[in-house]
């Protein structure tokens, strides 16, 4: 059982121009083992900022706020600790890194994250088996990671990672973006077996709510001006869907 608390999260970038810029202004979250929250929220709220300042990305600092796992500080740990420790973060826009194959890219994702090297029988087969499972040919093993992927082919991509890093929390920002219906439930499905197989806790970070009829949440929360402004079930996400952000936006906007 693992617990990922995220406590009055503020947090800032720093521009490219040297200026800071608050985006998050008091996040108050917390996803268990075996749960699914979703974060719905209109561009530019802050969700991937959110995602950056959990995974450690070094542009944003931290002003206020704690966020843990398992009472660990999360906020004193380098990006790889993170992941050791369980964290997995499924980028909006997933990273070209040209001259490394996607075999390679897993391997040494998988090592670094279990402390040892998987053994080179199960693992080919293991990799073999999540890429049938998500309809990715085999012959993506040896291109360079995500170089020419198309959109699609990178979210695919993001979950057969999840499926084989195994984390205990993961967070999926935007994976459904992109997607046409049969991408979206093969990868949907994939998110699925890793729920069962791993009793995962899972936020899904999204801004449409068709990716929520495949992965049904057991927390809607939306996000607006850096914080979360509403909290319900599955049928937030429906109302979400017919009236929009509007009503959350506008009750935000002189704030
Ligand atoms: N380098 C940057 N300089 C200034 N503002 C930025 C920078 N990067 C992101 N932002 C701003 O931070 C806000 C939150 O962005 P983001 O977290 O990507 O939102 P979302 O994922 O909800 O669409 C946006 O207003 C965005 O313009
Ligand atoms: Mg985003």
């Amino acid at each position: 059982m693992t617990t990922l608390e995220i406590k009055d999260l503020h947090a800032e970038i720093t521009t490219p121009e040297g200026e800071s810029k608050q985006i998050l202004n008091g996040v108050n979250l917390t996803v268990k083992s075996g749960e699914t929250h979703a974060i719905m929220g209109p561009n530019g709220s802050g969700k991937s900022t959110l995602s950056y300042v959990i995974a450690g990305h070094p542009k944003y600092t931290v002003t206020q706020g704690t966020i843990t796992l398992d009472g660990e500080n999360v906020l004193d740990m380098s990006v790889d600790e993170r992941a050791r420790a369980g964290l997995f973060l499924a980028m909006q826009y997933p990273v070209e890194v040209p001259g490394v194959s996607m075999s390679n890219f897993l391997r040494t994702a998988a090592t670094a994250v279990r402390g040892e090297a998987p053994k080179l029988r199960t693992w080919v087969k293991e990799v073999k088996e999540s890429m049938a499972e998500l309809d990715i040919d085999a012959a993506f093993a040896d291109r360079s990671v995500n170089e020419g992927f198309s959109g699609g082919e990178k979210k695919r991509h993001e979950v057969l990672q999840l499926g084989l890093l195994k984390p205990k929390i993961a967070i999926l920002d935007e994976t459904d973006s992109g997607l046409d219906v049969d991408a979206l439930r093969i990868v949907s499905e994939g998110v699925n077996r890793y729920k069962e197989r791993e009793n995962g806790g899972v936020l899904l970070i999204t801004h449409y709510t068709r990716i929520l009829r495949y992965i049904k949440p057991d927390f809607v929360h939306v996000f607006v001006n850096g914080k979360i402004v509403a909290e319900g079930g599955s049928e937030l996400a429906e109302e979400l869907d017919a009236n929009g952000y509007v009503r959350f936006t506008s009750a935000t906007a002189g704030a």
